[in-house]
């Protein structure tokens, strides 16, 4: 099992964006089952809130559900839990490290795994959601094939 946690600030509008991404992309690879995917936030903030609506409407535009997400602020014990756990930006990849050290190297920036790292703007404040969305599923995308490649050569 593959455990991917995603992180962004409040886990209402990107890292909730990213799970049901990535959980739409193992589903219809098929690949569901062997994949535990979650997100949260760095800040207490909005815990317990839905998906932000703009976020969620960029979802169903793509035919993505998001119902039943509630936001939850990440915890020390989630790192343990966790194989990867994919920040938006660099600063949220900060906190992490301040808060867990990060012994095993778990964290990095999702899109550290693409072609082009670099942070996913938070849509809160630019309002492009439709950025948002590409930007999370470019680097949703090139971190499934890191996985699927390493899984390869481990066989
Ligand atoms: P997110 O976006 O980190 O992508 O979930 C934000 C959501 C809420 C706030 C900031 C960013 N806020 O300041 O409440």
């Amino acid at each position: 099992m593959i455990r991917v946690l995603f992180v962004c600030l409040g886990n209402i509008c990107r890292s909730p964006m990213a799970e049901f991404i990535m959980k739409d992309a193992v589903e219809k690879e098929g690949i569901a089952d062997r994949f535990s995917i979650s997100s949260a936030g760095t800040s207490d903030e909005e815990e317990g809130n839905p998906v932000y609506p703009p976020a969620r409407e960029e979802l169903a535009k793509h035919g993505i559900s998001c119902a039943g997400k509630r936001a939850r602020q990440f915890c020390l014990s989630d790192y343990d839990k966790y194989d990867f756990i994919l920040c938006m930006e660099s600063r949220h990849v900060k906190s992490l490290q301040r808060l867990c050290g990060d012994p095993q190297c778990k964290i990095s920036r999702l899109l550290d795994h693409s072609q082009h790292p670099h942070d996913i703007a938070d849509p809160w404040y630019t309002r492009n959601f439709a950025l948002a969305y590409a930007e999370i599923e470019e680097g949703v995308r090139a971190f499934l094939s890191e996985v699927q490649k390493r899984e390869n050569h481990g066989k």
